[in-house]
């Protein structure tokens, strides 16, 4: 019986880490740096970042940048640094955000089928107000973390709590 529990209680929680997506949050008019990394390394990737899964955001073929097909939405607002391509880095500078630019990125490196994906959240600037430190916002994540640790721990003794009726 308790093994059961344990075994559910094991797969919530994995199924729990595997939708903590890496979260960024920039303010309007700044930039976000959005990254992309590939532990292998081949010469001339093709690298390719879209929004939503459907506007094409940057298109890296062959080692290089491709802008033909960009999505206006991002002309020149986009950045990402060749000299970093033969370490398997594509991370994207996005500038001048903008409230709409919020959402979820996706860097596809199809030679090696990987993908990964960044949430972003796009604040306006506060005035007069302080934006908090970061040590308070470490902080708060670190809490955010605990909390969706504990989630699956108390699923699972409200259902050993149920099953020993
Ligand atoms: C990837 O490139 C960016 C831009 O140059 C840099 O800021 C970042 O530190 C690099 N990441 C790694 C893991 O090298």
């Amino acid at each position: 019986m308790l093994k059961s529990v344990l075994i559910i209680c094991f797969f919530i929680l994995v199924s729990n880490e595997a939708s903590v997506q890496k979260t960024i949050q920039g303010f309007i008019g700044d930039s976000a740096v959005l990254p992309c990394l590939s532990t292998k390394q081949l010469k001339d990737l093709n690298a390719h970042w879209r929004y939503e899964d459907s506007k094409n955001v940057y298109d890296i073929e062959e080692g290089k940048w491709s802008p033909n097909e960009q999505d206006p939405v991002y002309k020149s607002r986009t950045e990402t640094f060749p000299a970093e391509y033969s370490k398997g880095n594509f991370t994207l500078k996005l500038r001048k955000l903008q409230k709409s630019d919020a959402g979820s990125y996706c860097c596809f490196i199809t030679e090696f089928s990987l993908q990964m994906c960044t949430a972003l959240q796009v604040k306006e600037k506060q005035k007069g107000i302080q934006a908090k430190p970061d040590s308070i916002r470490g902080i708060e994540s670190k809490a955010e973390r605990i909390v969706s640790l504990l989630i699956p721990f108390f699923a699972g003794t409200v259902l050993l709590w149920l099953c020993e009726w």
